[in-house]
This record gives C-alpha cells, sequence and structure tokens, in this order.
C-alpha cells in the first residue's frame, strides 16, 4: 500500500542565522525533507541551475522594510530552472523545462499554475535564469521602456560585468548608443570591450578611474545605468548631461551596509536637469514573452550574448556561489549546476 511517502528526498537550504556584513557559508544550512505524493493539480520540478541573485543580500536583513523577507528557519528565496520529473495536471508534461520561483531547493513540488514553461528554442536552460530571465528582462525594460537611450548618446553602466550590467550594454549597443562599462578588474573590462562590445571599460579599481570616466565623456553622460549605488553612484553624477537619466536599477553595495547611505551629489540633477528614476521589472510582466521574442532574433543573429557564469555543487554549496558573486567572480549571471 502507498502511504503516499514518495521516493525522493528532498534537499532544502535555509537561513541559520541574519548576516553581519556579507554572507558567510554558515549563515546558511541545509535541510532533508521527505516528500510526499502529488495532489491532482500539483507537479514536482527537479532543479538543475539555481539562480543567485544579488538582491538576496538585502532581503535577509535584520528589516521588514523590504517585500520578500527571509527570517532564519526561512527556505532561501530563489528561482530553479530544471525539468518537470512528476506531473498530475495535464497542462504540464514529465519532461518539460520549467523556471519556477519558490526557494533554493532540489525538487519543488506546486501547483502546475505556478511554473513558467521555458522555450529551450529560444535559449539554453540555464540563460532563462540570466539573459533570458529576470536580469535579461530587467535590463530590456530598463533599457528600452526607462532609459530609452538614442544613437550617439553616452550610457555609463555601473555593476557592467553583472547579470543585468552584461545584457543592459549589449542592448544599449543595439540601440546606436556609446557604452563605458565600470567594474572591478581588468579581465573583466577586456571581457566587456572584446567579447560584448562595450566601447570603453573602466575598472574602478584603478585610483584614477574617475578621470577615465571624465576623459572618455566628455559631452558628459546622457543615461546612468546604476546596479551598484554608493561612491561609483556619488561620483558618477558629477557627469550627468543635461536632461539626463540616471535609472537606479539596483544598489548591490548598499544591500549589506549596516547604515545605507545615499549620493551626495545629486545637486548635479538640479544643474543638468536630469533625473533619477526608480525601477522594478515586476511592472512589466505582462510584456515578457515580447521581449524574449525580440531577444531570441538577436540571439540568433549573434548581437546578443546571453553570458552564464556556472559553478558547479548542490544545493549545499549555494552560499559559496552566492559570496563569490559579493566578491566579484562572476562574469555574466552567476549560476549554481545542480550534479
Ligand atoms: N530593479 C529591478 O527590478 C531589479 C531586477 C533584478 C536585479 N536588480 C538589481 O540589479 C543589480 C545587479 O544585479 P545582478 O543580478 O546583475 O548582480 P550582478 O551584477 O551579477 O552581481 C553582483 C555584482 O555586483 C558587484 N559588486 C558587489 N559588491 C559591490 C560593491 N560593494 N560595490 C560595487 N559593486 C559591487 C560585483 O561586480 P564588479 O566585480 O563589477 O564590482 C558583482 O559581480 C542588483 O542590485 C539587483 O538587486 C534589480
Amino acid at each position: 500500500m502507498n502511504d503516499g511517502r514518495n521516493e525522493r528526498v528532498n534537499t532544502q537550504l535555509v537561513l541559520r542565522n541574519v548576516p553581519q556584513g556579507l554572507t558567510e557559508i554558515d549563515d546558511f544550512e541545509t535541510r532533508e525533507v521527505a516528500l510526499t505524493d502529488l495532489e491532482p493539480g500539483q507537479v514536482m520540478v527537479e532543479a538543475q541551475f539555481v539562480g543567485v541573485e544579488a538582491a538576496l543580500r538585502l532581503i535577509v536583513r535584520d528589516s521588514d522594510e523590504f517585500l520578500f523577507r527571509v527570517k532564519p528557519g526561512d527556505i532561501v528565496r530563489g528561482t530553479v530552472a530544471g525539468k518537470v520529473v512528476e506531473s498530475r495536471d495535464a497542462s504540464v508534461k514529465v519532461g518539460d523545462a520549467v523556471l519556477v520561483g519558490n526557494g533554493v531547493q532540489k525538487y519543488t513540488v506546486c501547483d502546475a499554475a505556478e511554473v513558467e514553461k521555458c522555450d529551450l528554442e529560444q535559449a539554453p536552460l540555464g540563460a532563462w535564469l540570466g539573459g533570458f530571465g529576470v536580469s535579461g528582462l530587467t535590463a530590456y525594460f530598463a533599457v528600452f521602456s526607462e532609459c530609452k537611450p538614442q544613437p550617439g548618446q553616452t550610457v555609463l553602466i555601473n555593476g557592467a560585468a553583472g547579470a543585468v550590467g552584461s545584457i543592459a550594454g549589449q542592448l544599449c549597443k543595439l540601440a546606436g548608443a556609446r557604452v563605458i562599462g565600470l567594474t572591478s578588474s581588468k579581465k573583466k573590462c577586456d571581457w566587456l570591450v572584446n567579447d560584448l562590445g562595450y566601447d570603453i571599460a573602466i575598472n574602478y579599481n584603478d585610483g584614477g578611474w574617475f578621470q577615465q570616466l571624465q576623459d572618455n565623456a566628455p559631452d558628459r553622460l546622457d543615461v546612468i545605468f546604476d546596479n551598484v549605488g554608493g561612491h561609483l553612484l556619488d561620483e558618477s553624477l558629477k557627469l550627468i548631461g543635461m536632461k539626463g537619466i540616471v535609472l537606479l536599477c539596483g544598489s548591490t553595495s548598499q544591500y549589506a551596509a549596516e547604515e545605507m547611505s545615499g549620493p551626495s551629489n545629486y545637486i548635479w540633477l538640479g544643474t543638468m536637469r536630469a533625473r533619477m528614476q526608480g525601477f522594478v521589472i515586476f511592472d512589466y510582466e505582462d510584456h515578457y514573452p515580447d521581449a524574449r521574442r525580440r531577444m531570441a532574433t538577436w540571439v540568433k543573429d549573434g548581437s546578443l550574448k546571453l553570458p552564464l557564469h556556472e559553478v558547479s555543487g548542490t544545493i549545499g554549496d549555494f552560499p559559496k556561489a552566492f559570496r563569490g558573486m559579493y566578491e566579484g567572480e562572476n562574469l555574466g549571471k552567476m549560476l549554481l549546476k545542480l550534479g
């Protein structure tokens, strides 16, 4: 007789305690959970890739200020890409490639309506967490619906070599703009210019980075696409151009800070009749399929790359990958690839 117990055992990642500073490996722990048989309408997904998101550091803070808070004892919030291994819903078949955002775990059991199917003709499975996932869609809508760069304009991307930045820069190039990227090393700068077609890339760990930026933007910056906040945003503001836009996509440098700090050079927004614009990707949810169709044509003709930075491991290796991303290891989207 079936007692409702499934043969598979799940591994979930749980927050053990509120991190201080950058996360430590033992701020997290794994737990094994017995799986039960599916109810009608449910599916089970086996994860093959786990997306590593910078914003996780914001939502594990000891604060209810931010949406989607994760508290000690909670499963770590995250999205996985994988294959359906069991289904009790006619709309989803075993073998379907899907995304599901119910936390960092090996198996996800959920209602069929909670999974999103991935068309692997458009992009490989891992890319559905990167350039074809929220990161790439963020870049797409932030560029085309908010920043709207024009041919001949100059765009600065802060956090240029990350998941969002690496796509945003390429999209600004497709729009005809001149693109400057800021990142943390020569290796990343070379990659941005040689592989992704950035016009200029500047290493902010070089003492003279601001001077280099100024020299490369003699007509100032029409767009600052900011992923990091903090000092880099503050300094960049001195170069915002007339009627320029500063797109506040993310503030990675502030997520782990005890006291967050804002820009002091905002005076340039007034002088230059420029504006800062907030942005949240979820406002564009209804338009994701259109964006993906358009991006798929660029991927096919070679004008858009979907860079993935895969590290292999198990669910228990997620904290290492997460920390590595904060230490700037990633070129493109950081993914944990499960064996
Ligand atoms: N608004 C939205 O709807 C939305 C959606 C998705 C993501 N986001 C935000 O977009 C930003 C980028 O996300 P992502 O997924 O593309 O992450 P990511 O850029 O791939 O990864 C984080 C990168 O941030 C940089 N970094 C880490 N600590 C830093 C510090 N203290 N100062 C400056 N840079 C630092 C590192 O790059 P370097 O080596 O270049 O320093 C690191 O590789 C995040 O803030 C995220 O929360 C917003």
